[in-house]
Formats: C-alpha cells, sequence, structure tokens
C-alpha cells in the first residue's frame, strides 16, 4: 500500500509538471518522455506520446523525405480532452522524433481527426517561394455548440505551412467544408483522385459516408453519400477512407473504403472494416464477391481488440499504401493501467489487394523497415513436434518482451486439430495465446487469448471470458503465422496478411518463454503431431 501511495503520488508530482507546461505554440518544447513509474509498460519500438493522453492517427503525410504522424492528443490530461494535434516525424518508419504540437483547440473548438495532403500543384495558392504547401483537413468541433444541443457542432477547416509541417497557419475562412444539420459529421480524409482531376474528400456523417469535389481545397462541392443500407450500423460511422489499389494479380486498378465504427467491432467495441470497390469519380459501388461463410460477410481490417481509426499516408512514393491505427478501443482507453501517457499507434503496414479464393482481398505486411528493429535471432526448424509441446527460451534474444517471430506450419498429414503459440513469462501462468483451430464447430479460425496476461480487471469489457476470433481466409494447407511483441501489445498476421489480430495487454512480467503445442483428436485428446514448423525468431531492439 506505502508503495501504492509513493507511485501515487510521484505520477502526481509528474503530471503537475506537465500542468505548467505554458500552452499556446510555445507549449511542450522539451518533448522527451519523462522517466515515470509505468516506464515498464511503455511499449519500445512502438510509437507512443510523449505523455498524456492520444487517440487517433491524423494528418499522416510523406513530404520532402520525412513521414508525418499527426495525432489526436490531450497534452493536459491521461483522458480525452480539448483535441490538439501531436506531431512526430521518421525518415524511416521506425525511429520518430517528438515535433511541438500543430494545431491548438481555439473559440471554434477542438481539433478533431482529418487529413493532411501534399498540394504540389499549389492548387490552394498557400505555396510559396515555388514551393508546394502542406494542407490539413480537420474537423473543428464546437464544443460550445455540443453542449446547447445543437446538431451543426462538426464542420470541417484547412490549415497550411510552408516550412514542412513546423508551423501551421489556420485558414481565416474557415470552415471550409459547413454542416447543415447532421450531428457525426466528421473525419476528412482528402486524396488526389488523379483519373478525375479532383481532390475528394470522404467524410463520415453518422451512418454513411459522403464524398466531396474540389479543385483547391478550399471549395467543396457534394459528390455522393454510400453506406446507409449496408451492415454494421450497431455503432456511429468514424474515420472513412477511400483510396486506391492495384490488384496485385490481375494488375486491375482497384479501390478500398475503409470505415471505423464504434461499437460494434468484429470482437466487440471499436473497429475497422472495409470494402473493396470501383470509385467513378462520382461515386462508390462495393464490389460483389463470395463471403466466406454465410454468417461472416463483414470484412474486418483487424479482428483484434486493439486497432481503430486508422488510415493511410499521402503522396508516399513506389505506389505504396501505408497503413497505421490508433492501438486501443474506445470500450477502455480511458482506463487501461497506464498513467503519465496513454496509447500507441499499431506498427505501420503495407496494404495490398489480391484476387483470392474468397474473392478481392486486403492484406496487411508490417513495413520492411521494421527490419532494421531485428537483433538476435533463432531458426526454427522442427520436423513433427516432438510429443506436441516445443518450448523456446525467448531469454537469449530478448529480455524485455521485443519479440518477432514469423512461422510456417504445415498441416499436410496431421491429425492435429489445434495448435497453440503461447508467450509466458517465467512462471508459465502468465500468458498470452494465439493459434489456429479446426475442430468441429470452429473448422477453420485464428484466435488470440490475453485473458491471463496480467491486470485484466481494470474494466469488465477488457478481457471478457472468451476467445477473441478470426475467420480463416484459406485453405492452403500450410499457415503463415507472423507475430510482432513489444511488451503490452501484440499485432498477429495470418496467411498472407489477413486475418490480423492486434491486441494490447499488461503483463507483470516480460515475456521469455515460447511454447509451440498441438492437440488432435488421436489418443482422446493427447497431443498431436502437426506435421513441420519452420521459421525464425527475433528479438527486437528499441525505436531509438
Ligand atoms: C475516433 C474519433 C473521431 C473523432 C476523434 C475525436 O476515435 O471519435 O471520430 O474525430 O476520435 O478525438
Amino acid at each position: 500500500m506505502r508503495n501504492a501511495i509513493f507511485l501515487l503520488c510521484l505520477f502526481t508530482l509528474f503530471l503537475s509538471a506537465c500542468n505548467q507546461a505554458p500552452s499556446g505554440a510555445d507549449a511542450k518544447t522539451d518533448l522527451a518522455p519523462a522517466a515515470a513509474p509505468d516506464d515498464h509498460l511503455r511499449p519500445g519500438y512502438h510509437f507512443t506520446p510523449p505523455s498524456a493522453w492520444m487517440n487517433d492517427p491524423n494528418g499522416m503525410v510523406f513530404h520532402e523525405g520525412e513521414w508525418h504522424l499527426f495525432y489526436q492528443y490531450y497534452p493536459d490530461g491521461n483522458t480525452w480532452g480539448p483535441m490538439h494535434w501531436g506531431h512526430a516525424v521518421s525518415t524511416d518508419l521506425v525511429s520518430w522524433e517528438h515535433l511541438p504540437i500543430a494545431l491548438f483547440p481555439d473559440e471554434d473548438g477542438y481539433i478533431f481527426s482529418g487529413s493532411a495532403v501534399e498540394d504540389w500543384r499549389n492548387s490552394s495558392g498557400f505555396g510559396k517561394d515555388g514551393k508546394p504547401p502542406l494542407v490539413a483537413i480537420y474537423t473543428i468541433h464546437d464544443i460550445e455548440g455540443e453542449k446547447a444541443g445543437a446538431t451543426d457542432y462538426e464542420s470541417q477547416g484547412i490549415a497550411y505551412s510552408t516550412d514542412k509541417g513546423r508551423t501551421w497557419t489556420k485558414y481565416a475562412e474557415n470552415p471550409v467544408l459547413p454542416n447543415q444539420g447532421i450531428k457525426d459529421f466528421r473525419d476528412p480524409k482528402v486524396i488526389w483522385d488523379e483519373a478525375h482531376n479532383q481532390w475528394v474528400m470522404t467524410l463520415a456523417a453518422q451512418d454513411r459516408v459522403q464524398f466531396y469535389g474540389s479543385k483547391d481545397l478550399k471549395t467543396w462541392a457534394f459528390l455522393s453519400e454510400w453506406g446507409q443500407n449496408s451492415r454494421n450500423h450497431s455503432g456511429v460511422w468514424e474515420c472513412p477512407e477511400l483510396f486506391p489499389l492495384t490488384v496485385m494479380e490481375s494488375q486491375e486498378a482497384s479501390w478500398v473504403l475503409n470505415v471505423s465504427i464504434n461499437p460494434g467491432g468484429a470482437n466487440g467495441g471499436s473497429g475497422t472494416f472495409y470494402f473493396p470497390g470501383h470509385w467513378d469519380g462520382k461515386e462508390f459501388t462495393p464490389r460483389k464477391q463470395a463471403n466466406f461463410t454465410p454468417t461472416d460477410t463483414m470484412n474486418w481490417v483487424d479482428y483484434g481488440r486493439d486497432n481503430y481509426a486508422g488510415v493511410t499516408f499521402s503522396d508516399v512514393p513506389d505506389g505504396r499504401r501505408v497503413f497505421m491505427g490508433w492501438m486501443s478501443n474506445w470500450d477502455y482507453a480511458m482506463q487501461v493501467p497506464t498513467q503519465s501517457w496513454r496509447s500507441a499507434m499499431t506498427i505501420p503496414r503495407d496494404l495490398s489487394l489480391h484476387e483470392t479464393d474468397f474473392g478481392v482481398r486486403l492484406h496487411q505486411q508490417p513495413v520492411k523497415e521494421l527490419e532494421k528493429l531485428r537483433r538476435n535471432e533463432k531458426n526454427i526448424d522442427l520436423d513433427r513436434l516432438p510429443d506436441g509441446v516445443t518450448i523456446v527460451d525467448l531469454k537469449p534474444l530478448s529480455d524485455n518482451g521485443q519479440i518477432e517471430l514469423d512461422l510456417t506450419i504445415d498441416l499436410v498429414d496431421s491429425d492435429a486439430e489445434e495448435l497453440y503459440l503461447t508467450f509466458s513469462d517465467e512462471s508459465g501462468e502468465h500468458f498470452y495465446r494465439t493459434g489456429y483451430s479446426r475442430k468441429p464447430g470452429v473448422d477453420n479460425a485464428f484466435f488470440t487469448d490475453r485473458r491471463s496476461v496480467g491486470n485484466t480487471a481494470f474494466k469488465d469489457n477488457f478481457a471478457p471470458d472468451r476467445l477473441t476470433v478470426a475467420p480463416r481466409w484459406s485453405n492452403h494447407h500450410e499457415l503463415r503465422i507472423r507475430a510482432f511483441l513489444d511488451r503490452t501489445s501484440a499485432e498477429v498476421f495470418f496467411d498472407e496478411g489477413e486475418p490480423v489480430m492486434t491486441d494490447i495487454f499488461f503483463p507483470e512480467a516480460p515475456f521469455t518463454k515460447l511454447t509451440i503445442e498441438t492437440y488432435g483428436t488421436t489418443g482422446e485428446g493427447m497431443p498431436a503431431g502437426w506435421g513441420l514448423v519452420k521459421g525464425q525468431i527475433w528479438g527486437l531492439g528499441d525505436k531509438d
């Protein structure tokens, strides 16, 4: 108890030090995270804010050799509050440099989620000395209007920068897109639509997305809306994004619409789904395609609990579509057991579209830049698992739970029905598990399980008593499981990058063991051989 009081005092001292920072453009110039009692829960290679509260990624754009990450930020507290745009840059998607806050709330309202583009033709006229401006497009959330019961309290504004995003000027004639009375009217994501020579804004409008077109980013005209009659309206639609992506196998030009929903996610709370489709410059039409099972007709970007409001970077060279999401869930984000900072972003992921047995599908892979984090490597080459159980000592690879794993498991000639990959601390009692099941009734599904990792009691909907599951979108006899663990999170990429499951958890001690085991019906529940397991496991370093 005395320890708890001491930690509380330390933390109170720490937060009051933060609160003394002046507000305004000079605030938070000391951007290094201060040492805090919950440092052991801070991820080593994921992006986290220097201190305080963070939610959605915003304004992600590649500009003059830098990846810009802005984010919903409340610098004066560790729960959601008046929204700013925090800011960081990276030259390699691995190390992030914290920069001063880019956009502050003002008398018009909070700065909600949105996007940023490089206006390389200077269509907005904000450019200077022949250099293109960066233009941010965001939601102005009039908190007073909301409190007064208005319905038009969200509108869209823009701001621009001509110094590589270091300073920003809000456009004097904001809002550029006023609200006609739709209560939830937010999260503009703008792209340059080359084929139709226009800027296109995708906007969440309560239970649908709306599309607006513009020539100069300042004047917007309604194009169409979509989604009111589509499935899944168990929550409000947020943070939508429309982007082009070529189908790899056929080289067909195609489009994807991502929508975040809260609540109503695949396994509860916040989640993001996608629709492959067509865009004709005015309207979006989803593809008609095969579904996996009659009961699972949604395509989820992530089946884990912790990947929300994710969008992709604008203006990335080489045709890449790089995605990052907020690694938390509105179900419990404000109660997670960290105090001095709250939330991380997912690792950046390359998106690709593929022709599969189940139609055109979106795959994700960790960006290859992350390979530079690899430190110690261990090869796994098992020719049938001895007695169904193999224990890998992770200590020589990593002493802090920062681990990457890439295993291929061949199901051919195997009578096993379940595969478990279990990451645990030394005692083995505290563990995070992922795996595969083809038990009758489950058939062909992946799962994750965080019920037995450390503190789960801070919110009853954090670890309800069931597995987190995802359908398998393949019938191939070889399974691939790639996992990125970072002290308090796991991102698991199955098969060729779909499904994906992202979960956070709060262990007391780092994982030091991986147990690979199989179970089957032969021998009445005794472990059964699985066939070949091959691959690598790495310890991963810190991002700096
Ligand atoms: C999504 C969201 C957005 C909104 C922002 C506010 O998590 O609710 O719709 O712009 O967060 O912080």
